[in-house]
């Protein structure tokens, strides 16, 4: 198994690998006897709820569970106040521990929930999905969308432990798998020209596990170096902001992984026009993509994206701020006016 240390305010471990599921024990800090609260969507407490909840019995725990219905469309204000109350009728007191076991969906919805439950109480991140385990379950960004806009409610609030299972991608449909790869696209395009490559290469299977595991240190590094998101971390938001607005136009039927490779494609393609970086960096990120079935074209017009941008978090007063590929391994934050937005995008935006 595989340890990576995030050293945050308050530090935590990842602890990646295979069987972990059943092997809690051996994991997590000792802790008090206490009541713990599996939160899973509807597919993963069918799949995998029956497990965690045998594993925190075993170690002495008392556990009620929490299902909600799978889906984007269901991380939102409804979920989060169904579930603080299930957590109030459940008694859940301040020592006690929420335990998010799926995909970011539910990570998010119940990291927020930990963080503003009693003021806060403990929480842990059991991710089951590849984007899970390299992006959402590390770093402590926790939210629910609004119609008006996704992540708007949220906050920051580190977990106990995340502890990634990593038998559990086994069960994943193919397109919820290869979301995760978008990311670890990510993390090549930011810092990592050598694991961009093994992703653009055919048959990267048998390195998944160090996939995670470099992807996690990547993100951890971004994190340490700037916890509440105002300067450095804020390059982890590398094809968000064309991302976020095609989730929302398509009523977040494009899945997030999906939406952020279109959202690569398009910033790196205007970054080569604009004379930002070479044309070989949106090559080599679009091969990346495409090889692994992902896609890099787009199924909205470009108004309708800025109109959904004008309402992003990244935005400040007139300015927006993208992430910019200057090279493979080396990104740059750009604030840019937002009246130039469109002009800079539209080199880069194809329609599919
Ligand atoms: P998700 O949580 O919706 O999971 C995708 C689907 O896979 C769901 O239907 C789920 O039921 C199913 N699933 C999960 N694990 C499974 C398994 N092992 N076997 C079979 N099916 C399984 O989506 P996601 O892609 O994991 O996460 C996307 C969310 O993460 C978005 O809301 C995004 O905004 C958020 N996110 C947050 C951060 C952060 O830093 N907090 C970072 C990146 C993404
Ligand atoms: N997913 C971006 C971040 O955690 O900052």
């Amino acid at each position: 198994m595989d340890k990576v240390t995030i050293s945050t305010g308050r530090p935590y471990q990842v602890t990646i690998g295979s069987g972990l599921l059943s092997r809690l024990g051996e994991i997590l800090p000792p802790r008090q006897s206490c009541r713990v609260a599996i939160v899973a969507d509807d597919i993963v407490d069918s799949l995998y709820g029956d497990q965690a909840a045998a594993a925190f019995r075993q170690q002495g725990h008392s556990v009620c569970r929490f299902a909600f219905p799978h889906g984007e469309a269901n991380k939102n204000m409804q979920q989060l106040t169904a579930l603080l109350r299930f957590l109030a009728a459940s008694h859940l007191s301040r020592s006690d521990l929420i335990v998010a076991v799926g995909g970011g969906v539910t990570g998010d919805l119940a990291g927020l929930a930990a963080a503003v439950y009693l003021r806060g109480i403990d929480y842990l991140q059991m991710p089951t999905t590849l984007l899970a385990a390299i992006d959402s379950s590390v770093g402590g960004k926790t939210a629910v969308d609004l119609p008006e806009g996704k992540n708007q409610v949220g906050a920051f609030w580190q977990p106990l432990a995340v502890v990634c299972d990593t038998d559990t991608f086994a069960t994943l449909p193919e397109t919820v798998f290869i979301d995760g790869i978008a990311e670890a696209v990510k993390y090549g395009v930011l810092a990592d020209p050598t694991m961009l490559d093994l992703l653009a290469s055919a048959d990267f299977g048998s390195r998944l596990s160090w996939i995670v595991r470099r992807s996690v240190e990547i993100k951890g590094r971004f994190v340490e170096e700037d916890e509440r998101d105002t300067g450095s971390r804020q390059l982890l938001n590398l094809g968000h902001t064309v991302g976020h607005a095609i989730e929302q136009c398509s009523g977040y039927a494009v899945p997030h992984g999906h939406a952020v490779a279109i959202g690569m494609a398009v910033i790196a393609r205007a970054a080569a026009a604009a004379g930002i970086c070479r044309d070989d960096v949106p090559q080599q990120i679009i091969a990346a993509l495409v090889g692994n079935q992902l896609p890099v074209d787009c199924d909205y017009s470009l108004d309708s994206l800025i109109e959904v941008i004008q309402t992003d978090k990244k935005r400040r007063g007139d300015l927006i701020s993208l992430v910019v590929p200057e090279q493979i391994g080396l990104c740059r934050l750009y604030n840019m006016p937002i009246t130039e937005l469109a002009s800079f995008l539209a080199p880069g935006y194809k329609r599919r």
